[in-house]
């Protein structure tokens, strides 16, 4: 963007003092040491040297637009969220995408999930719905997800990528295989972010005011369609121009071409639920849409680009805890610990007053018993009370519900969910979807062969049966296009 800011003020140093030539430095002389006086250059630099704060420990590299969400059918039977209560309400949104397992410079159209990140900024609280663009995820035991993202990540010797502890623990960790499938098909390296859908992929609750609730998977679907990228080319544009997906985005919305996602919901009675051939807390599995139909609700539509990349983009932060009144989260076990990781990882990567950060505030919020901690910047609630004082009695909703439904009893057990047959039929539907469209199975070998052909022998061998389960030629395939493939293993 062409620099286009009038600046009508006068330069100061930052505690406002007039500076009279910025781009000297104080010294002894002409050729003698610097003062230590000169709080400009001291102050400049201490201040640059403290300009990066940590990357996100995953989605690290992003883009992001303001929008709006815009209620287009009725489902007030379905919740009582005041934002879904009323046909044509528009609720301002903030929108991130991200890819999840490079660094904060990395391509855009590396071969990865990618994040659909957005933030409802609604009358009754922050409704952050913290999607990935595709329905399934790898795991369904939360334990899993720290190792998982290491190995996709870099080696802690070499920091390198290392295809062989890539495939090490997708093909010892097989109940990942329907999102291996998704992965390594083109859906693997989107276009950009616009020509891609989101999915909540959990179970959430939509829940009523007499406390009836049903299961709703969420779907985001672009209007502007799915458009893809073959392998080949993800990598030639990773090397031409790494931030592809990011001006795709910041372009289009500059020339008002603003993109806009179709909302639907899925429901599920909790009898329906118990009846359904999988858990609906598993997240590798998804709900076929011929018995569960989407129904359409909303509108999401981006069409405001941020004013400054680190203050908006860099330091939004979308947590699926914030929740308002109307949907819950289901016991979903990752869900249920990513309720818990996002906002830690907010206090680690922004400060404890996160959620005071402009891009993060709630259109009201008043909750004087969280008091103080680094950079508290709004007044601190100045001199109202602490505590739940008898002087200055609060105001609270009253009537909330309380679910009938939903009692839990039970052992406290080690989660463990084997792998079985069942997890391989969904990825085998993936597998048979791919071949009704021509090329696409051919390019997922392809696909699967030019990262596997770097991995050691032992774990090509684990993976080629791995894909033998989905299909009994898919793995010969595999092997037989790996072989194929010019030598890149250690
Ligand atoms: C980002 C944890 C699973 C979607 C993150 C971040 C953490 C995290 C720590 C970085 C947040 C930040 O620094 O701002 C986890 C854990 C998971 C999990 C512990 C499982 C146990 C998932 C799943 C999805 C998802 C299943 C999607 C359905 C996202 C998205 C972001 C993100 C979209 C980027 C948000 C942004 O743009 O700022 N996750 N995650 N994650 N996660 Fe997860």
């Amino acid at each position: 963007m062409a620099p286009t800011a009038v600046v009508s003020e006068v330069y100061t140093t930052s505690n406002g003092c007039p500076v009279l030539n910025p781009r000297a430095s104080k010294r002894v002389g002409t050729d003698g040491p610097l003062l230590l006086e000169d709080f400009h250059l001291i102050d400049l630099l201490a201040h640059f040297d403290r300009e990066r704060i940590p990357e996100r420990v995953v989605h690290a590299k992003g883009a992001g637009a303001y929008g709006t969400f815009e209620v287009t059918d009725d489902i007030s039977d379905l919740t009582c969220a005041n934002f879904l209560g009323e046909v044509g309400k528009k609720t301002k949104t903030f929108t991130r995408f991200s890819t999840v397992g490079g660094e904060r410079a990395s391509p855009d159209s590396a071969r990865d999930p990618r994040g659909f990140a957005t933030k409802l900024y609604t009358e009754e609280g922050l409704l952050d719905w913290v999607f990935n663009n595709t329905p399934v995820f790898f795991i369904r035991d939360p334990s899993k997800f720290p190792l998982f993202i290491h190995t996709q990540k870099r080696d802690p010797q070499t920091n390198l990528k290392d295809a062989t502890m890539f495939w090490d623990y997708l093909s010892t960790n097989q109940e990942s295989i329907h999102q291996v499938m998704t992965l390594f098909s083109d859906r693997g390296t989107p276009y950009g972010y616009r020509f891609m859908h989101g999915f909540s992929g959990h179970a959430f609750k939509f829940v009523k005011a007499d406390g009836a609730f049903v299961y709703v998977q969420i779907h985001l679907l672009s209007d502007q369609g799915i458009k893809n990228f073959e392998n080949d080319e993800a990598i030639k544009v990773a090397g031409e121009n790494p931030d592809f997906a990011t001006k795709d985005l910041f372009d289009a919305i500059e020339k008002h071409e603003y993109p806009s996602w179709t909302a639907y919901v899925q429901t599920m009675t909790p009898e329906q639920a118990e009846k359904f051939k999988y858990s609906i807390f598993d997240l590798t599995k998804i709900w076929p849409h011929h018995e569960f139909p989407l129904r359409r609700f909303g509108k999401l539509t981006l069409n405001k680009n941020p004013d400054n990349y680190f203050a908006e983009v860099e330091q939004v932060a979308f947590s699926p805890s914030h929740l308002v009144p109307g949907i819950e989260a289901s016991a979903d076990p990752v869900l249920q610990s990513r309720l818990f990781s996002y906002n830690d990882t907010h206090r680690h990567r922004l400060g404890v007053n996160y959620l005071q950060i402009p891009v993060n505030c709630p259109l009201k919020a008043w909750n004087p018993f969280e008091r103080d901690g680094g950079m508290r910047v709004d007044g601190n609630y100045g001199k109202f009370p602490n505590y739940q004082s008898s002087f200055a009695p609060m105001r609270y909703k009253r009537g909330w519900f309380t679910s009938e439904h939903e009692q839990w009893v039970g052992k406290a057990l080690d989660f463990s969910h084997e792998v079985t047959e069942a997890d391989y039929e969904q990825a085998r539907g993936m597998w048979h979807l791919l071949g009704k469209t021509p090329g696409q199975q051919e390019n997922f070998v392809y696909n699967v062969a030019s990262h596997l052909s770097a991995a050691n022998r032992q774990v090509q061998e684990q993976t080629f049966h791995m894909f033998s389960r989905v299909d009994s030629r898919l793995g010969d395939r595999i092997r037989d296009r790996t072989t194929k493939m010019p030598k890149k293993h250690k």
